[in-house]
């Protein structure tokens, strides 16, 4: 592993709780080695902290945790990233949960929404009793977003209930809750727009600021993806046919982070971003579709139009991107332009949307402590 050490998602958000502004942290999904690289290089021109998350398919991807972890070290030691970036697991299980805090992460969510709210918050609390003493954050859920996250699937949302949102953290002692309020996943939020509810955020955030929580325990917005419609059309101009795409309203989100969210997840819209530069690059270069490392790329893409996953049509180039030195061979030089590209483009939309969320330039009010102090402080704060 490399020197750069990880920060704890508590000292994260709570930098964004304590901003002079309304502020909140950007957490943004990876998949690969060039993705995070690309998050990263967004932070930096941003000057901004952040949380970068794999999901439990990502670990699948990469072949695991200390994959995932290995990866994120080795793209902060390739650019000397110094600002503090936590890697957390999301959307997790009890048992990927362990596996990850055993494993580098400095956070972890476990997703129990589906279960009744006293079997959730139990769950919930199993996996704070396993995290905290080892200086790991905890993220629940509560209320169910609608569409499909990894393994759970929603039919309808259903809205977190303020009134219960302190008792959540009462009785799990979780550094952070994702609260659904209307978003939902993926690129078709559409329907689900019209009835977003940004009050159930504020009246939730009153609720735990008169149960004296603020201070340690903060709120999550999921299914945050703006959905930019010029990458949407950029993706359907080189050859994809993407239809019905739309996003959380830029607004909204702001409106939910003056309500009190200091998390705010972004998944999709790097995906489109990724989606759009790797059609491009085919539109632009032809010939790099014949070349041995981008082949399966263009059939995948080509097979599928609506694809916007890059796991779908990355798979047969990913290991390649964690090796020191690429190797030389045919098609190398195309793979390491194409990688090039994605990065800017990801690092471009990164900085907008964490200038947008209020946590450009608050680096360097995270405090600096490691996951070693946050085992001496849950020791203390923990009644269990
Ligand atoms: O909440 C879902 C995230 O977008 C992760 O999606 O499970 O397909 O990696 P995934
Ligand atoms: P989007 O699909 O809107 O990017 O949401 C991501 C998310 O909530 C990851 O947990
Ligand atoms: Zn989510």
């Amino acid at each position: 592993m490399s020197d750069h050490k990880l920060c704890p998602i508590a000292a994260l958000l709570s930098a964004a709780e304590k901003a002079d502004h309304p502020a909140a942290i950007g957490a943004f999904n990876v998949n690969f080695y060039s993705q995070a690289a690309g998050v990263l290089k967004g932070l930096r021109r941003s000057d901004a902290p952040a949380i970068i998350q794999a999901s439990r398919g990502a670990n699948r991807f990469q072949g695991g945790p200390d994959k995932i972890a290995y990866m994120l070290g080795r793209a902060m030691e390739q650019s000397n990233h110094r600002l503090p970036v936590g890697l957390h697991l999301d959307h997790g299980d009890p048992e990927k949960g362990e596996e990850c805090a055993d494993s580098g992460y400095t956070g972890i969510m476990i997703d129990a929404s589906e279960e009744p709210f006293p079997e959730n918050c139990a769950i919930t609390r199993g996996m704070v009793a396993y995290a905290h003493p080892r200086g790991v954050g905890v993220e629940g859920e509560y209320g169910q977003l609608l569409g499909v996250e990894d393994d759970v699937h929603a039919e309808k949302t259903v809205y977190a209930d303020p009134e219960k949102v302190a008792a959540f953290f009462e009785k799990t002692n979780a550094d952070a809750l994702a609260i659904a309020y209307g978003t939902s996943h993926g690129p078709n939020k559409g329907a689900n727009i019209a009835q977003l509810k940004t009050e159930v955020v504020r009246d939730s955030y009153r609720n735990m600021a008169d149960a004296g929580l603020t201070d340690n325990h903060f709120l999550v917005g999921h299914g945050s993806s703006t959905i930019p419609q010029d990458i949407v059309a950029e993706i359907n101009q080189c050859g994809g046919d993407i239809r019905g795409a739309q996003g959380v309203p830029m607004e909204k989100i702001k409106e939910g982070i003056a309500f009190g969210l200091r998390k705010i997840n972004i998944d999709t819209d790097l995906r489109l971003v990724i989606t759009a530069t790797a059609r491009r690059f085919f539109v632009d270069n032809p010939s790099a579709a014949g070349c041995e490392t981008l082949r399966g790329v263009k059939e995948a893409l080509d097979a599928k139009l609506d694809v916007i996953d890059p796991r779908e049509y990355l798979g047969s180039v990913t290991p390649f991107e964690l090796l020191r030195e690429p190797p030389d061979g045919p098609g190398v030089q195309e793979f390491v332009d194409l990688m090039a590209l994605m990065e800017e483009r990801i690092a471009q939309h990164v900085a907008f949307l964490v200038e947008a969320f209020g946590s450009a330039g608050l680096a360097s009010s995270v405090e600096d402590v490691t996951v070693e102090d946050m085992k001496q402080r849950y020791a203390r704060s923990d009644p269990w």
